[in-house]
């Protein structure tokens, strides 16, 4: 069974809809945990759209399973990530105008940055994953700059318009695991999974983790909108 890593981006993003201080997404982290999450998932995206610096030494401190912070390889988020010392750094590409993670990073492009970054990070103590497409030549630059543990990009097999195309994709996820996890990496999958995908995803054999954040956030605001609104109608009674 994979675990799962709860990503709290969302609550931030609803926060950050009026500037204020609720909803918490440290509060969520605890309420995640308490109702059996693996790990704690946030991105300090560059623009800082959603998670800020604040919420994230607060996740450090509040966080009792496994605090994975997402993160570019932009230098300044590099030493903040440093300076904070999640359990784990996810590296992701991040470009200012796109709504949420595109791809995969490519390490074939990039190798030796990536490997600077995952070494400074494990000088830290840091465990170090790195987000990438579900494709062979990029899981093999990832052995060769050393890394040990990957996420699969699943945000194809997760957006496929027809059943054929969300077959095809999901072979490619499980070859790719199957071709990972032959490497010796530890390999974890994510993006785009909902209650309708996650399953197929969870049975690949020996898949480690599963990311996932706004289909989970999207249900709570539902299985949660009828005791709010109790609640209100209470207190204006
Ligand atoms: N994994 C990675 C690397 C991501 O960038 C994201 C999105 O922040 C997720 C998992 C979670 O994706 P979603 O919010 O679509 O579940």
């Amino acid at each position: 069974m994979p675990e799962l890593g709860v990503n709290v981006d969302h609550v931030a993003t609803l926060r950050e809809a009026r500037g204020g201080k609720e909803p918490d997404p440290v509060r969520a982290a605890v309420i995640c945990e308490q109702a059996g999450c693996d790990s704690i998932v946030a991105h300090l995206r560059e623009d800082r759209r959603h998670i800020n610096d604040v919420d994230i030494r607060a996740l450090k401190k509040a966080v009792r399973t496994r605090f994975n912070l997402e993160m570019s390889i932009n230098a300044g988020i590099v030493e903040i990530a440093k300076r904070v010392r999640p359990d784990q750094a996810t590296l992701v590409p991040e470009k200012r105008q796109e709504l949420t993670t595109e791809g995969g990073l490519s390490v074939l492009k990039n190798a030796n940055r990536i490997g600077r970054v995952v070494e400074g990070l494990r000088k830290k103590s840091i465990d170090v994953s790195i987000f990438i497409d579900p494709d062979e030549r990029e899981i093999r630059a990832a052995k060769d700059i050393g890394a040990g543990v990957i996420e699969i990009h699943t945000g194809r097999y997760a957006d496929a318009k027809t059943k054929k195309a969300m077959d095809s994709e999901f072979e490619r996820i499980k070859r790719s695991c199957e071709f990972a996890l032959s490497l010796g990496f530890i390999v974890n999958a994510g993006h785009g999974l909902n209650y309708a995908n996650t399953k197929r995803v969870a049975r690949i054999k020996d898949i480690n983790e599963l990311n996932i954040g706004h289909s989970i956030i999207s249900r709570a605001a539902f299985a949660g909108l009828y005791r709010a609104v109790r609640d209100m109608k209470t207190l204006c009674r």
